[in-house]
């Protein structure tokens, strides 16, 4: 498997409200990069909310304009945090070409408890938790395999907060020649 090395970005993936933006800006900041957060670019672009893109053209439009997105990162971006939305690496079935891809694993009813309302609202495939359920099921062992790396932020206990996890990329990345 190639290791992300052509462009040397990190992309962090993973299911809604796992945690991916936030980690992101810790571990931009803490490595002196860029953050691109997929979503919020696509949402700058296009001068709506996500939720008002698939009010308007549906998941197919999103996914359109995600894939778009990867595309044009793919090949214009160096040495970024990516934060993927997450269905981006589901059906952008190349994640790999974005650089090295981080798994951030985490349980859903960790998820579930961490969304708040507003969050979940924000969130069209968050709409009904059972939905939401069905589809972290069926996506668990995709995000798995298109990672280079999993860091399952469950199993870090009390040292789990956004400022451990990304400290625990840095040094799972450090530890493979890839995070500076
Ligand atoms: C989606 C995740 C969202 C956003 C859109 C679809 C998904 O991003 O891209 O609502 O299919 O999982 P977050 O993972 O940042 O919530």
């Amino acid at each position: 498997m190639d290791s992300g090395s052509c462009c040397n970005n990190i992309v962090l993936i993973g299911f809604m409200g796992s945690g991916k933006s936030s980690v992101g800006a810790a571990l931009a900041r803490s490595l002196s990069r860029v953050l691109l957060d997929c979503d919020t670019l696509i949402e700058q672009t296009e001068s709506l909310r996500i939720a008002e893109i698939f009010a308007k053209e549906g998941e197919a439009g999103f996914r359109q304009k995600e894939r778009a997105l990867a595309e044009w990162l793919a090949h214009n971006v160096r040495n970024a945090v990516i934060a993927t939305g997450g269905g981006l690496p589901i059906f952008y079935e190349n994640i790999q070409n974005l650089g090295a891809v981080v798994y951030l694993k985490a349980d859903f009813d960790t998820i579930h408890a961490r969304l708040s309302r507003e969050e979940r609202a924000k969130r069209p495939l968050f709409a009904d938790a059972s939905n939401a359920r069905a589809l972290y099921e069926q996506r668990a062992q995709i995000y798995a395999a298109r990672a280079h790396h999993i860091i399952d932020t469950d199993k870090m206990g009390d040292s789990g907060g956004i400022h451990d996890i990304a400290s625990a990329i840095v040094a799972r990345l450090e530890s493979k020649g890839i995070s500076q």
